[in-house]
């Protein structure tokens, strides 16, 4: 498959998380392009609040960069050999944060070392502040339910030719 289209699968999951799931969608480090050497992460997640359910986004330069998850020990000592998940795909790639525990990420290929690690704690999932009431889930929900559908059967057909 083409590159556009690999992009055009990226942009459509980033909508359908943004339009379908009340989680959050976190960029990490502020920024569009922002898993590089040059953010302080330690400080980044500092400002930040997660709970279960949210997403990450990391944006980066897949040619130089990667992004793996791994436990407390490898996060430490910047160990990339034996990661529990390899997030790194096109460098506009998004992990779900599902449970509420700690989670560890770094950067491969000795960029650890140089500050390309995360570290985030995520909270159980807060309960909803505004419950929706009947006639403005009816109005909201249909409209977004149609536009999923309308997205995925567009997708769905640039991926058969
Ligand atoms: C990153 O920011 C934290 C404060 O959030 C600070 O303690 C730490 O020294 C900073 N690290 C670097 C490498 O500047
Ligand atoms: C990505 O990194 C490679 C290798 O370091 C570099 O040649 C290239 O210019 C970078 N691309 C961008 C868009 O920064
Ligand atoms: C963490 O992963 C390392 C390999 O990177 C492994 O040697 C170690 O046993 C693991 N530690 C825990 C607590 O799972
Ligand atoms: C992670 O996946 C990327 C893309 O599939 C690949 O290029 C990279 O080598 C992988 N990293 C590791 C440490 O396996």
């Amino acid at each position: 498959m083409g590159k556009q289209l690999w992009a055009l699968i990226h942009v459509t999951v980033v909508i359908l998380i943004i339009v379908e799931v009340e989680s959050s969608l976190h960029r990490v480090g502020g920024g569009r392009y922002s898993w590089n050497s040059d953010v302080n992460y330690s400080d980044w997640a500092n400002h930040q609040r997660f709970y279960s359910g949210d997403w990450l986004y990391f944006g980066f330069n897949r040619t130089r960069h990667s992004i793996l998850q791994v436990n407390k020990s490898s996060y430490e000592q910047c160990v990339d050999t034996d990661f529990i998940f390899n997030i790194t795909r096109g460098g506009r790639d998004v992990f779900q944060l599902l449970e509420p525990k700690p989670y560890y990420f770094i950067c491969g290929r000795g960029y650890c070392i140089k500050g390309m690690k995360l570290a985030i704690n995520v909270l159980p999932q807060p309960p909803p502040s505004a419950p929706l009431t009947p006639t403005s889930t009816a109005f909201t929900l249909i409209p977004l339910h149609a536009f999923t559908a309308a997205i995925l059967t567009f997708v769905f057909k640039a991926l058969i030719l």
